[in-house]
């Protein structure tokens, strides 16, 4: 979604704030703008489509040593260079950056229409700049202050005013603000990957927070102005790690790195000794963990298809009841909240607000919520109480792969601690550590020849429907492999319990609408086959995922993908990876914009 970056140094700005935007691109957004401040005068330029649009009128030249800048995921108004951030007051002397939504914008502008206030844009951020422009008495921070006591919902705002040119103010409720702290520079952005270029010191903003920075330093304030202590965080990533590294694109790179990013989520976190988990952060004694009856796992999009995995494998080897829940269906339902249960949120990005949002709920009512993200620092990481890192490393395609892999892994680690409290025994845990810990390499199996699984992509992509069937623990990787397909080529993807299919959607079933079976050598293997069968009566084209040197599956369908023989519960891994190549492999096919789909933001922080 929308994206802010901020510079105030002795550097030029333009080309930092460029640089800044294209490190937000993965994030989704559909127009670009900065304003650049110089000798008491602003320069905007914004335009709606990609960065490129603004190449032409921003040259590395460009004077200004601070300024601002935004990618637009547009909610509020179409998407026109008009609609674009920086947002500008009348005057021209105020411009704002904002994400976020102002829920009361429609009074507010209602107000400020009634004193001739002239908006030269659809948004909600606009009023922001306006409500600025009338609070300003020669000083920023105190402007800001007054104008977000006035609105309501959500905001990451940057501001700056060319009366106070060596100045930002930046301000924050509920949509993410960090601020790098560079040698005689200063950052701010909504995002680190911005930033990681610069400096790996950072310093988070809270809800409520108000900063004020120039060149050399910054001071943090809440809106009553009272001086709050920050303390600055390190960054582990590494720039490299935000490149693509000689992949075509983030998602194909994303896709290899798993077996990495699978090894990281489990570096340090298995305990040989009494072949169990350790996951240190979930701030929960043996016997607190003891008393635990119910799991619920909060989560949206892939991150929910990771909880409904999970779900399976608490039941199987832990024995707890364990739900997934949409997290936005979950708020709204007034959820019940149990003494003895624990909750879940897991976010890739920890900003989900969707996500972040029923947690609140949850906590409100006394519930105990641990976080599983990757994005440290993030806000569903710093309210969770307590939780788990997956350590994937930064996830720049917009469509999750390592992600859901590494949340995979964590959930297998905390579900092998409880079931290694209760009935698992020390051989069936020990079992169980060996085969988490082969799934890196069988996985690498996979990756070291995709050219069957390209050649299908080539022969499939010009599908208009698909369906994906699994059963068991494999069904929500069907449901997670036809999001895939959908999210990056367009193709329509539905995913079923294969079980499901007669009782509706095998009325679609004909020689235009192929069918991906997962059929791992597990329980309900031959059930499955018989679900293929039922297709293949029908016209149906069948594309098996089955297990290396399954003859009898390999007859039945027309194309057959194998992945390395393994134990039940670990197949979610392994039968993941090739969907998601396929899906990777239709959408280059199809000629889409593989890391950047339409209409899609990797961090979806509206409701
Ligand atoms: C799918 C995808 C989305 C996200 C969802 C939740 O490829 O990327 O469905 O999984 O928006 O995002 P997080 O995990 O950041 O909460």
């Amino acid at each position: 979604m929308c994206g802010i970056i901020g510079y105030c140094g002795p550097r030029p700005a333009a080309p930092i704030l460029i640089e800044g935007l294209r490190r937000l691109e993965y994030r989704g957004y559909d127009s670009a703008g900065i304003a650049v401040g110089r000798d008491n005068a602003l320069t905007v330029i914004k335009r709606a489509g990609k960065i490129s649009n603004l190449r032409g009128h921003v040259t590395p030249e460009m004077p200004g040593i601070i300024g601002i800048g935004h990618t637009r995921w547009a909610t509020h108004g179409g998407v026109t260079d008009e609609n674009a951030h920086p947002h500008t007051d009348g005057s021209g002397k105020i411009a704002i950056v904002h994400n976020g939504i102002i829920e009361n914008y429609q009074p507010l502008k209602d107000r400020l229409l009634a004193e001739g206030v002239h908006f030269a844009s659809e948004t909600d951020s606009e009023v922001i700049a306006h409500l600025l422009a009338g609070f300003y008495r020669g000083d920023l921070e105190a402007a800001v202050k007054e104008t977000v006591s006035l609105i309501k919902g959500t905001y990451g705002i940057v501001a700056m005013h060319s009366d106070e040119p060596g100045r930002l103010v930046g301000a924050r409720n509920g949509s993410p603000l960090v601020l790098g702290v560079g040698e005689g520079e200063m950052f701010l952005a909504s995002d680190v990957t911005a930033i990681i270029a610069h400096t790996r010191q950072v310093i988070y903003i809270e809800d409520g927070e108000v900063i004020s920075v120039t060149g050399r330093d910054y001071r943090t304030t809440d809106l009553r102005d009272n001086q709050i202590v920050k303390h600055i965080d390190h960054v582990g990533w590494e720039l490299e790690e935000i490149e693509k590294a000689g992949f075509t694109h983030f998602m194909e790179k994303e896709i290899h790195e798993q077996p990495e990013a699978i090894r990281r989520a489990t570096t340090g976190r298995i305990d040989h000794e009494f072949a169990t988990g350790h996951l240190g952060g979930l701030n929960l004694s043996n016997r607190e963990l003891l008393e635990i009856n119910r799991v619920k796992i909060l989560a949206a999009g892939t991150s929910y298809h990771a909880a409904m995995v999970a779900s399976y494998v608490l039941e199987s080897i832990a024995r707890i009841p364990t739900t997934a829940e949409l997290a936005s269906e979950l708020r709204y339902r007034n959820p019940i909240v149990e003494r003895n249960s624990l909750y879940f949120a897991i976010s890739q990005s920890g900003e989900t607000a969707d996500t972040l949002y029923a947690m609140r709920e949850v906590q409100r009512k006394g519930g105990r919520v641990l976080g599983i993200c990757n994005v440290v620092g993030s806000t569903i990481a710093r309210e969770s109480d307590g939780g788990v890192y997956i350590h994937s490393g930064p996830e720049i395609a917009v469509a999750s792969t390592k992600a859901f892999t590494s949340q995979l892994t964590a959930f297998y680690l905390f579900a092998l601690i409880m079931g290694r409290m209760r009935d698992v025994s020390f051989e069936q845990g020990a079992r169980f550590v060996e085969e988490l810990e082969s799934v890196p390499e069988k996985i690498e199996r996979i990756l070291a020849d995709t050219t069957r699984i390209q050649d299908l992509a080539r022969r499939y992509a010009r599908y208009d429907n698909m369906l994906f069937l699994g059963r068991g623990i494999n069904y929500p990787v069907a449901l997670e492999a036809a999001l895939k397909l959908k999210e990056v080529s367009y193709i329509h993807a539905e995913g079923y319990s294969a079980a499901e299919i007669k009782h509706g959607p095998i009325a679609l079933i004909n020689e235009e609408t192929p069918s991906l079976f997962i059929v791992p050598d597990d329980g309900l293997r031959s059930k499955v086959i018989n679900n293929m069968k039922e297709v293949k009566a029908r016209q149906g084209r069948v594309i098996a995922l089955a297990v290396e040197g399954d003859q009898e599956v390999e007859a039945i369908a027309d194309d057959t993908l194998f992945v390395p023989r393994s134990s039940e519960l670990m197949y979610p891994f392994l039968m993941t990876v090739p969907t998601q190549l396929f899906a990777y492999y239709c959408a280059i096919e199809r000629g889409c914009n593989v890391d950047q789909p339409r209409n899609l933001a990797k961090s979806v922080t509206v409701e």
